[in-house]
């Protein structure tokens, strides 16, 4: 089997590939405050060797409760917010069918999120579609007190509840959370329902290969053995012993950094297949998550292109050069699609005729990347075989060693969050939470 492989060669005349062989001591060092667990957030490496660590009764278990849900449901609603669901659903999405949602015959529950908002109409129209529904729930908080799938869950708790039965309900309800601490875990353990542990040492954003992700993935389907040996293939590519040039994860980390360095403070994730968007916002939180802070840390963004290049094109090519580019590019679609001869030619299309629509798509590829270097904006290219289960296990474990060395580069912790709490402690204290009085008294004094 191949594997994904990075391509900085775009970023010449940018960075010098010298200047970049240049971190290979930084490199070496940081990836070994990693692996002997010496540098900062050293409590949260628990996902460094958690795909050559998974058992073999672990997967059973995540494959059996996935096959109750799917006998029991014809929807599953997966309650988690940031980390706790953000890995689940990029790689259900890059696996599924585009109108999924639409097919009659199904072998396998729709799967439909909540948790990851407050919108009120949301919820409304979630739970109207889910009136009358063989309907599961996969409750997911490693904190088990996080506000809104807290609020999701309180709701189509009562709602499976009504439907079904208290004791048919219990059955179809799964709780994925810290193995002792919180509301989830006293909840789950007073009404019985299944529980998967989220151990102390992963953090949400690391968590795509534990059961926050596994389980999800498998109630839709998908092959999560699979997943898991691909991302346990990269573990090795990008372990210790590999040579820095040979290690994927050490250069992306060490040319993003030197971009940085020289003022590119804007990453842009580009994908040229719309089965990545979310697997993007999956990589927005991890990278932006464990990087900005201390006032530093390169700003993620990610844009879907061809769509975006008719909208965010423009600012791309000729805004401020303050910007990269990482376009992951699928070597192999799933499906042939040919162009079609046509007579008459209004369109003037006879020149694609009998060409696949994903020639024409590499060219796009291709001819937007010439551009935009030509533009002012280095390119890095990390290529994937397929999207299929492997090549995405590998994808994300790559994506996860980068983070880690990348964060230690820059100085920062890259396993904490501590900006994430600002937001709630003013949340709370606008909606009076008991504990809160005196934040609540000086919130209001501010917004007189
Ligand atoms: O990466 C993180 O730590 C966060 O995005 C969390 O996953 C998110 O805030 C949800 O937290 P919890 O799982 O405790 O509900």
């Amino acid at each position: 089997m191949k594997n994904i492989q990075i391509d900085i060669k775009n970023t010449n005349g940018f960075v010098d590939e010298k200047v970049v062989k240049s971190y290979e001591v930084s490199v070496k060092n940081v990836n070994e405050m990693l692996h002997n667990g010496s540098g900062k957030g050293s409590d949260f490496l628990g996902w460094l060797h958690l795909p050559s660590s998974i058992t073999e009764s672990h997967l059973s278990d995540i494959e059996q409760t996935a096959k109750v849900l799917q006998e029991n449901c014809e929807v599953v609603v997966v309650i988690g917010i940031g980390g706790s669901y953000l890995g689940a659903k990029a790689v259900i999405e890059a696996l599924s069918d585009s109108f999924d949602w639409l097919q009659k015959e199904r072998k396998t529950p729709v799967i439909v999120y909540a948790g990851q908002n407050i919108g009120e109409d949301y919820l409304y129209e979630l739970q109207t579609l889910l009136k009358n529904k063989k309907f599961g729930i996969i409750s997911i908080s490693k904190s088990g007190t996080t506000t809104e799938p807290a609020i999701a869950f309180r709701l189509l708790k009562t709602q499976l509840e009504e439907q079904q039965g208290k004791e048919a309900a219990q059955k179809l309800i799964v709780a994925i959370t810290d193995k002792s601490r919180g509301a989830l875990r006293t909840l789950a353990t007073q009404e019985g329902y299944k529980t998967f542990v989220i151990e102390d040492n992963i953090g949400g954003r690391f968590s795509v290969l534990s059961p926050v992700g596994l389980l999800p993935i498998a109630v839709a389907g998908y092959d999560v053995r699979k997943l898991v040996n691909g991302a346990a293939e990269m573990e090795k590519v990008c372990g210790l012993n590999t040579p820095f040039d040979e290690n994927p994860a050490a250069i992306y980390a060490a040319t993003r950094n030197e971009l940085y360095r020289q003022g590119k403070k804007i990453e842009i994730l580009v994908n040229y297949n719309p089965k990545l968007h979310f697997f993007a916002e999956w990589w927005k939180q991890l990278y932006g998550e464990s990087e900005g802070k201390e006032h530093k840390g390169i700003f993620p963004a990610a844009t879907d292109f061809t769509t975006d290049l008719h909208s965010m094109g423009q600012w791309i090519q000729d805004g401020e050069r303050t910007i990269f580019e990482t376009v992951i590019s699928v070597e192999n679609t799933r499906h042939e699609k040919i162009v079609p001869f046509n007579e008459a030619n209004l369109d003037g299309l006879n020149f694609l005729a009998g060409k696949r629509i994903d020639q024409v798509n590499k060219m796009a590829e291709l001819g937007t990347m010439l551009a935009h270097v030509d533009g002012g904006v280095p390119n890095l290219k990390i290529s994937i075989p397929a999207l299929e289960e492997y090549y995405l296990g590998q994808l994300i474990y790559f994506f996860e060693k980068a983070c880690g060395i990348s964060g230690y580069l820059l100085g920062v912790n890259p396993f904490d969050q501590p900006g994430v709490e600002a937001y709630k402690k003013n949340m709370f204290a606008l909606l009076e939470k008991p504990g809160y009085e005196k934040e609540t008294e000086a919130i209001k004094a501010k917004l007189k």
